[in-house]
């Protein structure tokens, strides 16, 4: 387990709505190494809107990646059904492996990504840039302006990510975590926002991509396990 020390904020949550938009929907196979039970085998990795069956699914993942400051199973209940919130679930087989929690605030343009994990069984095979990618895209179907976030200083890992993916340093937040670690602000600017007949091309795919991955998926999700 890993400490609150490498999550994205510590700060509580909590902002007026916006209006929810649909989610684009990834599904995609995946090979699983031989080392985690999966032979080499695919499996069909997805990207979707979470609901509130996942609550359970994202309270074992928060409990695997944070010592500290984790987000509640109250307050990911309450985010699920937020319209000033998008929480993305990445899953493998059908089960919840990681997620992306991005707040909105009412005028403002801003999408905080307020919190972002990778089940540590499932680490290093890409989860983390296609969920950050999927919350980008989130951002953009809300047509806001830019996407920050915080991150520790010393979690370097998720640093070189937020980098590779269009993100820079814009400040420094001094003793902003409970153990009074500094952290380092982040954004991606966005561009323009896109057209109206734009969006309604994006939202066209998405459910197309979305009927494409539940049919391909098939199946139960099978129990989470660290
Ligand atoms: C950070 C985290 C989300 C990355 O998840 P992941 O699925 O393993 O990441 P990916 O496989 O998508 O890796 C994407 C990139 O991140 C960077 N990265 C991820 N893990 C890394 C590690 N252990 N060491 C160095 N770089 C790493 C690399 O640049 C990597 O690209 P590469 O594989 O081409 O080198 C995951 O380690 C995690 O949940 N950590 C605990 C919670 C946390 O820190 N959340 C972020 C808060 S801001």
């Amino acid at each position: 387990m890993v400490s609150r020390a490498v999550g994205c904020s510590s700060h509580a949550v909590g902002v007026p709505d916006t209006g929810a938009d649909s989610i684009a929907v990834a599904a995609e196979p995946e090979s699983e190494p031989p080392s985690n039970g999966g032979g080499g085998r695919d499996q069909t990795v997805a990207i979707r809107r979470a609901s509130p069956t996942d609550i359970a699914a994202l309270v074992r993942v928060e409990a695997a990646c944070f010592a500290t400051d984790r987000v509640a199973a109250r307050s990911f209940s309450r985010l699920v059904a937020a319209a000033s919130a998008d929480v993305l679930v990445r899953t493998v087989a059908d089960a919840v492996i990681g997620y992306a929690l991005v707040l909105y605030r009412d005028g403002t343009g801003v999408a905080r990504l307020y919190s972002f994990a990778v089940a540590p069984a499932h680490r290093r095979r890409g989860h983390a840039r296609a969920l950050l990618a999927a919350a980008v895209d989130a951002a953009v179907k809300r047509r806001c302006r830019c996407v920050r976030l915080e991150v520790r200083v010393d979690n370097v890992e998720s640093q070189a990510l937020y980098a590779a993916s269009g993100f820079r340093q814009i400040g420094r937040y001094r003793d902003y975590y409970e153990d009074h670690a500094d952290a380092l602000r982040f954004e991606k600017p966005l561009g323009p926002p896109p057209s109206a007949a734009a969006t309604a091309l994006l939202d066209a795919a998405a459910v197309h991509r979305c009927s494409t991955g539940l049919s391909a998926g098939g199946g139960r999700a099978a129990p989470w396990t660290a």
